[in-house]
């Protein structure tokens, strides 16, 4: 396995490999890597001869210094990780190449970076095509996988690449999850102990407006008030967003579901304030976003 910091030297093995008729397969990541990603790497194996997984903590795409701060960086363990999973390339870039003083260029979807994840976080989608098309430039993949748990920034990303013409083709990989169906994510190391156990009511509010729409029920009311009860479980966290909205445009539905529905959530949680600040951080948690998604599709 390599470990390419360099752009030029990455742009260089990309070429070659393209001029050898192989076919490159890139997965972008923010490092702590878990079983999610590793499902990601091994569906790019499965569709192209090379494997590239990048590994950058993207500042732009934060709003929050705090949680830019706070993110997990464990590269050794993540290449240890990507060896075992076959990883040809591991690209770890650094923030003054991909971000060069003064840089003041943007790629900016509109309309579908707005609702959801980037009503509440401004910006944060702009970081992500702008980091994401720097990736595709420089490694130059044939195949780019993405996460299906991150449903907005899988739309927003196919939409930027058909935008712009790169030419790569687009994959979607299901959510792994915890064996009690908490989705895996980096940032649930960050959740205390008792906002870990409240943090399935997040999947659980998805089967249960699953089985209500399955039990006949196509109320959108109906079924996000069910959705926000079961989410009101969870003490330690306020809701974000709950939102019932069309799967490719990601506007609004009406009052009644008709074809395949996206239900987001997102949820924020805040430290135990039961327990005093100087407590163990693994008891007390600190503050951490959640997102889950499901689409849900009505059977008549
Ligand atoms: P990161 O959060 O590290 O996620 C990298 C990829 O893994 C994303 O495509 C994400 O959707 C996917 N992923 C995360 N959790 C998953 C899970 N439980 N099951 C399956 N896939 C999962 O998303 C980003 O990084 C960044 O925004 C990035 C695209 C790298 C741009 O900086």
């Amino acid at each position: 396995m390599k470990i390419i910091e360099s752009r030029a030297e990455l742009q260089t093995w990309s070429d070659g490999e393209r001029a050898a008729g192989r076919r490159i397969a890139l997965v972008p990541t923010m490092g702590a890597l878990h079983s999610g990603h590793l499902s990601l790497v091994a569906e790019a194996r499965r569709r192209a001869d090379r494997v590239v997984v990048s590994i950058f903590v993207n500042p732009t795409q934060f709003n929050d210094p705090g949680d830019f701060a706070a993110y997990p960086r464990v590269m050794e363990a993540d290449l240890a990780s990507c060896r075992e999973a076959g990883v040809d390339v591991v690209w770890t870039p650094r923030a003054e190449e991909l971000y060069p003083d003064g840089a003041s260029s943007w790629v900016d979807v509109e309309g579908l970076s707005e609702p959801l994840c980037g009503g509440g976080r401004p910006g944060h989608f702009r970081g992500v095509t702008t980091v994401v098309a720097k990736l595709f430039l420089a490694a130059r993949p044939h195949v780019a996988v993405f996460g299906e748990k991150d449903f907005q920034q899988l739309a927003v990303i196919r939409r930027m690449t058909g935008d712009l013409g790169f030419g790569i083709e687009i994959l979607g990989g299901a959510t792994v999850r915890e064996s009690d169906g908490l989705a895996l994510s980096s940032r649930n190391v960050h959740l205390g102990r008792k906002a870990r156990g409240q943090a399935i009511c997040i999947v659980e509010s998805l089967s249960l407006a699953e089985s209500m729409l399955a039990q006949g029920e196509r109320g959108s009311r109906a079924i996000l008030e069910a959705v926000r009860k079961k989410l009101g479980e969870a003490t330690l966290a306020r809701i974000d967003y709950a939102e019932l909205r069309d799967p490719a445009s990601l506007e609004l539905v009406g009052d009644v579901i008709q074809g395949p529905t996206l239900l987001a959530i997102a949820l924020q949680f805040e430290p135990d304030p039961a327990l005093p600040e100087d407590s163990d951080p693994l008891d007390r948690g600190n503050r951490v976003r959640l997102i889950d998604n499901r689409v849900l599709v009505p059977t008549d």
